[in-house]
């Protein structure tokens, strides 16, 4: 990418996978925060927006609005911000498929789990149900399919035997927190791509569990 990326980032809440990326891009010249858009106008997020100047924008979704009414309105605030990617962080709406469609290859998405483990909601107290040893996040590019996109990079973290959902979900923050700035690295450098929903990274093939150095 010749010039720097412009990157906006989509909340509804805390917003520390953006002050994560915030500060990732302090070292990271040809990345630019644009804009955070926040469906939520008490989301926590908006503040640390402000706090580094970045310019915000709320979409709040209206009484009776059908999915696509309220993807039409969000659309019309990203396309102000013309962005090269899209940073879903933490951003709790699911996205219409003509949404996803428009942006496909430039939308990413951190999940809390192993994908394909546990898409959707409540994904801690799923893999402390069921038992599981092991539990983590995952960073994929958004395809239409809800939490299927191609696998980027993946975090994992122990499950330990008196683990709470509140405290599986602060281990795994704090690897969201280091892999999701690193994602977003990759792609402002061009090395990330997706082709035929596959990610690709450096022009090689990153496997269904997501990059993996040799
Ligand atoms: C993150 O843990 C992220 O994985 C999760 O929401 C949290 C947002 O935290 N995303 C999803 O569950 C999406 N399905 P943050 O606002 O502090 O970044």
């Amino acid at each position: 990418m010749e010039s720097s990326c412009r990157i906006l980032v989509l909340i509804s809440g805390n917003g520390s996978n953006l002050q994560a990326i915030i500060d990732g891009c302090c070292d990271n010249l040809q990345a630019d925060i644009v804009g955070v858009i926040s469906n939520n106008p008490d989301a926590y997020g908006l503040i640390r927006a402000h706090q580094n100047e970045i310019d915000t924008s709320c979409v709040i979704p209206h009484q009776g609005e059908s999915r696509g009414e309220y993807d039409a309105r969000l659309d019309a605030v990203i396309a102000r911000y013309q962005p090269d990617l899209i940073v879903l962080a933490g951003f709790m709406r699911i996205l219409s498929h003509q949404l996803v469609e428009k942006y496909q290859g430039r939308m990413i998405n951190i999940h809390p789990s192993l994908l394909p483990k546990y898409p959707g909601l409540n994904t801690h107290a799923r893999a402390i149900e069921a038992g599981d040893s092991e539990h983590g996040a995952s960073v994929h590019f958004v395809i239409p399919a809800l939490d299927a996109g191609p696998v980027i990079l993946q975090a994992k973290v122990p499950v330990y035997e008196d683990d709470t959902p509140e405290l599986l979900a602060q281990r795994v923050q704090e690897q969201e927190h280091a892999i999701y700035p690193l994602v977003v690295k990759w792609f402002s450098q061009g090395r990330l791509t997706m082709k035929n929903t596959e990610a690709w990274l450096d022009g090689e093939l990153i496997g269904p569990s997501g990059y993996a150095p040799d």
